[in-house]
């Protein structure tokens, strides 16, 4: 029987329909990748749930739309900012058995390129280290960002247990010390690569993988391992309307994608949301296939990816 991915695989020879230039499904990834036969898919990257505010392996559209105002303030606090020790451990222990899925489906020498949040990083990579990959190098994508440090003023003046005087020895004491977070500028990524079959260039011989093409750059030098792409790209990528929360420029998602992938290739997003990685493959002549857990995400994802095959 012939798989889903030789069929993919074969599109050039058999002119088969547009439609198997990508293959999407409204599914969870946890589910939907046991389906996917080993050493398959060339490349993935992806950007799962944050694990943070309710942004978790159940993350809920609806349910982040009650808890956050228009502010973007969940529970008194700015969206991304309640610390919780436990969000680094549910974190890993969601992402290690994917990390395993992951190395068993990629082809040697395949790149497996996964963003994460400054705070838990560290967590991911343990993940994809632990599952067998080889942990590269760490990638940021560098943005505008905003301060969301907290002044401890407001708290100051509420406690009951200090005077008027303390207070504002207190306040003026404390002038400029905030809570601690620098206003954060780059979301990190983690570059794990599978182990090679032989040396670079036998494995590039075998699989065409392995190696990146630093040819590839955002601003004419040599590729670096800092991306900077303005958030405000994506007002101009797209005329269909993105509502989520957390959409990647489809340009910094094809930077990624010519420097790890040739065309013709498989690039597979496990956690598609609105699809930029789709839009961006298809855009770049690579094949795609793609999960979405939530229907609504998974209805703006087809229509945007849809687009690019007409
Ligand atoms: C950080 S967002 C991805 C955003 C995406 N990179 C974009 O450009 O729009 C993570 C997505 O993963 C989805 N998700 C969470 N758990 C999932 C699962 N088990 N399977 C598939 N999708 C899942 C969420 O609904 C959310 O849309």
């Amino acid at each position: 029987m012939t798989t889903i991915i030789e069929s993919m695989r074969n599109i050039k020879d058999s002119n088969a329909e547009s439609t198997l230039k990508y293959n999407i499904y409204n599914q969870d990834c946890t589910k939907g990748l046991k389906t996917l036969p080993d050493n398959s898919i060339d490349c993935i990257i992806t950007d799962p749930p944050y694990f943070i505010d309710g942004m978790g392996n159940e993350w809920n559209d609806a349910n982040l739309k009650t808890k956050a105002s228009k502010s973007g303030v969940i529970g008194g606090l700015p969206v991304g900012m309640k610390f919780d020790k436990a969000q680094g451990e549910r974190l890993q222990d969601f992402m290690t058995p994917l990390a395993k899925e992951f190395y068993r489906i990629l082809r040697a020498g395949g790149f497996c390129i996964v963003f994460s949040q400054a705070r838990l990083y560290h967590r991911m990579a343990m993940s994809l280290d632990l599952a067998g990959f080889e942990i590269r190098d760490m990638l940021a994508w560098k943005y505008e960002g905003q301060a969301k440090a907290f002044s401890q003023t407001h708290f100051i003046k509420k406690d009951k247990n200090l005077t008027q005087a303390q207070k504002e020895s207190l306040i003026k004491e404390l002038d400029g010390y905030k809570t601690p977070q620098l206003k954060p500028q780059i979301e990190p990524m983690v570059m794990a690569q599978k182990p090679k079959d032989g040396t670079f260039v036998q494995n590039w011989q075998k699989h065409k993988l392995g190696l990146i093409n630093t040819k590839e750059s955002l601003d004419g030098k040599f590729p670096s391992n800092v991306m900077e792409v303005s958030k405000h790209t994506r007002k101009n990528e797209s005329d269909i309307k993105i509502e989520h929360l957390t959409p990647k420029p489809v340009c910094l998602i094809s930077h990624l994608i010519k420097l790890f992938t040739q065309e013709g290739q498989i690039v597979l997003d496990p956690f598609m949301g609105s699809g930029s990685h789709g839009v961006a493959a298809l855009n770049n002549h690579r094949l795609f296939i793609g999960y979405e857990i939530e229907k609504k995400y998974f209805e703006i994802a087809k229509k945007r990816i849809e687009k690019e095959v007409l």
